[in-house]
């Protein structure tokens, strides 16, 4: 184990006056001290995914947060992915470099916004993108990520009314994938995503040819029709990896880290301006203050947290990476004790 002997700096004021080698070095000692992993999502400033042990889109993450081994979770995303990785971990502490960083769609509902709505939709059965908070997960009956949405929704018999939280385009997007003419849409949206538009799709187009072009399915419909590919950014990094040009409907982040990981190719924003202002609330420096400090931990209600889990986990379920239930855990759920899929007792 690697004992600092750095002297911790009260404030992340005073972290920003580092420079990069001593934030990074402070990071690695703290994280290694800590049995720390951390997390980052794909919009992540390029010096956080440096130093992040596992990088990827929302249900990666998940997974990775299910499964890791290590006694804390430093998530650098925004609240929503940090809430889900308590839910799924609760017994690691879960620590989030700045508490601000929140993720605007996921706002869009409420557990009692959501209530009021299954009340008038009794017999529906209730899918909640994981952009969702950890409330609003405990009253639905499932999650989806961007990456699994429509195997998801594919799960639910044809005849039951669903009820999707919070976005929209996702929403309209699953519609139109599974042919379903039962979904209750929330009008929620991601602003990064639904400011996309066809005029910057037309001048990327223009410029680049022979480049293909593929969106995330928060953007709108309109948008999404001229897609040659649409998917996470998960998919998006996948797709890198095989092409030599392309035009890509997402954060812009995204594809700044993999024009650096591929300099010889064409990888080009369908718009410069899709910047996720929430995500880049993360900075090296207050990740170097959270570690030092062990703060801001996220903490759930443990009846809410629960519950989120079972949603969470039939989602994960449904897209492989979820633990079998040991045999007394079987017992316990064939009892009632334990609700199937939830990870409490
Ligand atoms: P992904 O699951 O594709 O990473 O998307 C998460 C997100 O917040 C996109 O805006
Ligand atoms: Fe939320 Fe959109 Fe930012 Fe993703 S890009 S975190 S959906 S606001």
């Amino acid at each position: 184990m690697t004992v600092t002997t750095r002297e911790i700096l009260p404030t992340p004021l005073d972290y920003a006056g580092l420079d990069r080698t001593e934030l990074t070095e402070r990071i690695l000692e703290q994280k290694a001290q800590r049995n720390a992993v951390i997390l980052g999502h794909n919009y992540q400033r390029v010096e956080i995914l440096e130093v992040s042990d596992f990088l990827g889109d929302s249900l990666a993450l998940s997974q990775e947060a299910a499964d890791t081994e290590a006694d804390t979770i430093v998530f650098c995303g925004v609240h929503f992915m940090a809430e889900t990785a308590k839910v799924l971990s609760p017994e690691k502490t879960v620590l989030m470099p700045d508490p601000r960083a929140g993720c605007p769609m996921a706002d869009f509902v409420t557990g009692q916004a959501l209530r009021n709505l299954q009340a008038k939709h009794p017999d529906a059965v209730t899918v909640a993108y994981v952009n969702s908070s950890a409330e609003v997960k405990a009253h639905s009956d499932i999650c989806c990520t961007s990456s699994n949405a429509v195997e998801v929704v594919e799960t639910i018999p044809e005849d039951r009314t669903i009820i999707f939280v919070p976005d929209r385009n996702l929403a309209a997007y699953v519609q139109d994938k599974t042919g379903r003419d039962n979904i209750v849409a929330w009008d929620g949206y991601c602003y990064v995503h639904d400011d996309l538009v066809l005029e910057e799709l037309d001048r990327a187009r223009k410029k680049h040819p022979g480049a293909l072009v593929v969106i995330h399915p928060e953007a709108r419909e309109d948008l999404l029709a001229e897609a040659d590919e649409i998917t996470s950014t998960g998919g998006m990094v996948r797709m890198a990896a095989d092409h030599d040009a392309l035009i890509l409907g997402t954060e812009r982040g995204l594809v700044d880290q993999l024009r650096e990981r591929y300099p010889e190719k064409t990888l080009v924003p369908l718009s410069g301006a899709a910047v996720c202002g929430n995500m880049k609330m993360n900075t090296l420096s207050k990740l170097a203050w959270c570690l030092d400090h062990g703060r801001h931990e996220v903490t759930l209600d443990e009846e809410i947290r629960c519950r989120a889990e079972r949603a969470l986990r039939r989602m994960l379920e449904v897209s492989g990476g979820w633990t079998a239930p040991t045999a007394e855990q079987e017992e316990l759920e064939l009892a009632g004790v334990r609700p199937k899929g939830c990870g409490c007792a």
